[in-house]
């Protein structure tokens, strides 16, 4: 099965990046061909900062490789270092109603907020439909957020292929549904535009400020906590297994729990957690040679990849003039 996602650098990786997409993606690679790529033409929607953006990408970059993407059993690389993306975007275009486009939640979402889009924004799901599509991705590994626009990709590539003939394989959205929106310490889901997020690879004082922070409720200590709705409950959980996670449903239910008390044991357990990726991540940071080495292997079989479905595409909607 191939299996591909891609991920935003437009701003630090966190929590709900690691267990909506990064961490399956890791565990896939061992038994299917794995596609990842940090999206920095996806960033340029929302990124205006040209430093920043920078360095952003090499930190995901590094961020990824340190979670434990293996460059030698996956196809790994940087969206702009395969620009036959943006030109089968162009094709794609063509066959992308402005109302599908138009129901998009992000740009929805954007517009009620009086904020005017600009049309990368407008079409963002189209250059995302040109990402999964130019790779023949089968399953896409996701949180919930991006369910929509993994069934624009969908209506993208089953309209092309009536169309102009068989062309793409029609993508398939894999969310799991335990982790599928994790939210973050005010209780909306994490997101980085939100501001509301737990960094994977925040430095000892800033996790713990925000761990501290995770917004809970006025239960008095004597009276039993409630797991519906508790981001503290939900984001603990996502670290237990099945049998941890009964027992702190227990804890929880069982009157004389301090909120304060188990958000320092969280913090505990994600800074634990993270520790032996923290050191891998420090070789990356410091070897920008060999993760530029890695990057530039990645992109050259990407493009191989991107070549095949962007020739056919070519060839089918009729640019093979000389033929
Ligand atoms: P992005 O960069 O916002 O997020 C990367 C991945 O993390 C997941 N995620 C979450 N999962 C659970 N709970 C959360 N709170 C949470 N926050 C983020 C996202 O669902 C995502 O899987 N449009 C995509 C990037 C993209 C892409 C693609 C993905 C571009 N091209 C092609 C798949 C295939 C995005 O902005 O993800």
């Amino acid at each position: 099965m191939r299996v591909l996602s891609g991920i935003q650098p437009s701003g630090k990786l966190h929590l709900g990046n690691y267990f909506g997409m990064m961490k399956r993606m890791v565990e896939y690679q061992n038994n299917n061909e794995l596609f990842a790529f940090i999206v920095n033409y996806h960033a340029l929607t929302s990124v205006f900062d040209a430093d920043k953006l920078r360095e952003d990408t090499f930190n995901a970059v590094c961020d990824f490789l340190a979670l434990g993407i293996d460059p030698e059993k996956a196809v790994f690389w940087v969206q702009s270092d395969v620009p036959e993306v943006t030109e089968l975007s162009w094709l794609l275009s063509n066959v992308t109603g402005m109302g599908l486009l138009e129901r998009s939640h992000s740009y929805k979402d954007k517009m009620a907020k009086g904020i005017s889009a600009s049309h990368g924004l407008f079409s963002y799901p189209v250059l995302m439909a040109a990402d999964i599509l130019a790779f023949g991705g089968e399953k896409v590994p996701v949180g919930k957020d991006q369910k929509q626009h993994l069934e624009i990709a969908r209506d993208i590539a089953e309209r092309f292929n009536n169309v102009y003939g068989e062309t793409f394989i029609i993508p398939e959205a894999d969310i799991a549904e335990d982790v599928a929106l994790i939210p973050g310490v005010d209780g909306q889901k994490m997101s980085k535009s939100y501001g509301n997020t737990i960094e994977i690879f925040a430095d000892e004082k800033t996790l713990k400020k925000k761990v501290m922070a995770i917004k809970t409720d006025a239960t008095p200590i004597e009276e039993p906590k409630p797991i519906e709705d508790n981001a503290l409950f939900e984001i603990y959980s996502i670290f237990l297994d099945k049998k941890e996670k009964e027992e702190l449903k227990e804890r929880f239910l069982t009157p004389g729990l301090k909120y304060g008390e188990v958000k320092k044991e969280l913090f505990g357990v994600i800074w634990e957690y993270f520790a032996p990726y923290r050191k891998k991540r420090e070789l990356y940071l410091n070897d920008k040679g060999e993760v530029h080495r890695i990057l530039q292997k990645g992109a050259k079989k990407a493009r191989e990849h991107a070549s095949y479905y962007l020739d056919l595409a070519r060839k089918n909607v009729g640019l093979n003039y000389l033929d």
